[in-house]
């Protein structure tokens, strides 16, 4: 099975607050971003965003110019119906953020929660890194959240890898400083506690 039909397979099956990585508001996301201090204009993208109300919450702040990028449709399509009316102010891409996906020097900040640790080769990681590279702008922000490396060796039954927060930064490469970290014992819907490291970085 491929990857894309794996995942939506997975949001075939499964709502979104029936999956593990369900939260109710990503606030560990929430407080990072908040920490960049955008303005209400800057373009932010969810990469790998699924069905997660990240984007509700950004848009409730009044942020306008919002991407949710997934590789299964059939997540973006559970957003767009809990949103409603307000989906149509959000841009919908269904597609590998490991392909040239998005406009380059075109983000203030790239949001990532559970997606990159899913990138298992060096190759992956290489094409991830290069599209972060090409499309946040210089000064501008990068959130990424990955399990830790005391966090699970699986997620939705896919091999991961795992990070601490300075392996995280480190995984971006030099054009990137970390700014913040954080860590996170996330509560799965069926009581099962997740590790998580978050970093906040800021491209050079
Ligand atoms: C564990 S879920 C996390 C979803 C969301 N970020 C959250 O925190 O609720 C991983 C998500 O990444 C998506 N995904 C996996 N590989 C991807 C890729 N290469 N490009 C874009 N999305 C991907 C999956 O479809 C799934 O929605």
């Amino acid at each position: 099975m491929s990857d894309k039909s794996h995942w939506e397979s997975v949001y075939r099956r499964k709502g979104s607050a029936e999956v593990s990585w369900y939260q109710p508001h990503l606030k560990q996301s929430l407080l990072l971003i908040s920490e960049a201090e955008l303005p209400t204009t800057a373009a932010i993208v969810d990469v790998g965003g699924g069905a997660s109300t990240l984007v509700d919450d950004l848009l409730v702040q009044g942020f306008t110019d919002l991407t949710v990028i997934d590789l299964a449709a059939s997540a973006l399509v559970q957003s767009q119906e809990r949103l409603g009316a307000r989906a149509k102010g959000v841009r919908w891409l269904a597609g590998d953020a490991t392909t040239e996906l998005l406009a380059s020097v075109s983000v203030d900040l790239w949001h990532d929660r559970a997606v990159f640790h899913f990138l298992t080769s060096d190759a992956q990681r290489s094409a991830y890194v290069e599209q972060v590279e090409r499309c946040v702008r210089p000064g501008k922000f990068v959130v990424l959240s990955t399990f830790a490396p005391d966090g699970p060796e699986r997620c939705s039954g896919l091999p991961v890898a795992r990070y601490s927060p300075e392996a995280l930064a480190g995984a971006l490469g030099p054009a990137f400083v970390k700014l913040a970290e954080a860590r996170e014992h996330h509560t799965s819907p069926l009581g099962a506690v997740q590790s998580f490291s978050y970093v906040l970085c800021r491209r050079r």
